[in-house]
């Protein structure tokens, strides 16, 4: 793919992330990149502004080497139709729908090899993580090089996994970001102002991502809050006494259910 262009196809609100992280990164010089997108987007503005192609004619699209896929599940067949045509026959396709399988993707663009991501949209900060599946080495190097430089990269070992992958990072900074306004409100209840409680639980959840940050292990991370007999001790245990593991199962696995059922 070394030298070939990238054709992102759909800018929403993933899609404005990856081009906002390959920006920032140079990953993906500007030059190489074509964006297509029906209305324009700050992040194509700022592709366009730094020489990236935003929507330039079709017959451009045969030097490209990788498609990034990035719009709903829903229309991807109809945004991806009239491209075809244009296309090298060994353009790999790089799919970050959830749901839709890498057979379906690549039955439906041709034949061409496919490798599938599950990014989170701190890509755009060039921190993301990111699930890579597929079964083709040279798609498998195609995702590498293009999200290797914005995501910490987990490679699956069965597509099936995207699923649980999913609901454990694509939807798990809402999951946390729940919990962290449940606790601002427990934190109101108990008589701080809410601007204050959110302040403090905002700030408290930017500190457990720092630390957490530094890869050590979570239980050591949570040992060095918690000492025997403390207070945070205390509010730990209420937490598993009240089920916060029973919960989490909860979370992932409506996620999964729901994931299955849009694929
Ligand atoms: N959001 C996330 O955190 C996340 C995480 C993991 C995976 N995903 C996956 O990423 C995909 C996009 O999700 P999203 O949240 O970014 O959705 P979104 O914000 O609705 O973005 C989809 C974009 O597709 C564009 N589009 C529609 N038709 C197009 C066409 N023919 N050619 C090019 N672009 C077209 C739309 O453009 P207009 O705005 O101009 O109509 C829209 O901006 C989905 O498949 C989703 O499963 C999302």
């Amino acid at each position: 793919m070394s030298g070939r262009d990238v054709v992102l196809v759909g800018c929403g609100r993933l899609g404005s992330a990856i081009l906002e992280g390959w920006l920032k990164t140079g990953a993906v010089p500007p030059e190489r990149l074509i964006v297509l997108t029906p209305s324009p987007k700050p992040a194509s503005e700022m592709a366009r502004a730094s020489g990236g192609r935003v929507n330039p004619p079709l017959d451009q699209l045969a030097s490209a080497g990788a498609v990034v896929i990035a719009v709903k599940p829903a229309i991807w067949r109809a945004a991806l139709a009239p491209l075809l045509p244009h296309l090298a026959p060994d353009a790999v396709m790089v799919s970050v729908m959830a749901g839709v399988s890498v057979a379906a993707t690549s039955e439906g663009s041709g034949g061409r090899a496919v490798v599938r991501l599950m990014p989170t949209t701190a890509v755009a900060q060039a921190r993301g993580v990111a699930a890579l599946w597929t079964d083709d080495a040279n798609a498998a190097a195609v995702g590498r090089a293009l999200f290797a430089p914005i995501a910490d990269l987990v490679e699956l070992a069965d597509e099936a996994d995207l699923h649980a992958a999913t609901a454990v990072s694509g939807c798990a900074p809402a999951f946390v970001q729940a919990f962290v306004l449940a606790l601002a409100e427990a934190g109101a209840a108990k008589g701080l102002s809410l601007d204050a409680s959110l302040k403090l639980a905002r700030g408290a959840l930017r500190s457990a991502a720092a630390t957490a940050e530094t890869g050590e292990p979570l239980e050591a991370l949570i040992d060095r809050v918690a000492s025997p007999g403390g207070v945070t001790r205390a509010g730990l245990d209420a937490m598993a006494s009240g089920g916060v593991s029973d919960l989490a199962a909860a979370a992932v696995e409506a996620a999964i259910r729901r994931s299955r059922e849009i694929g």
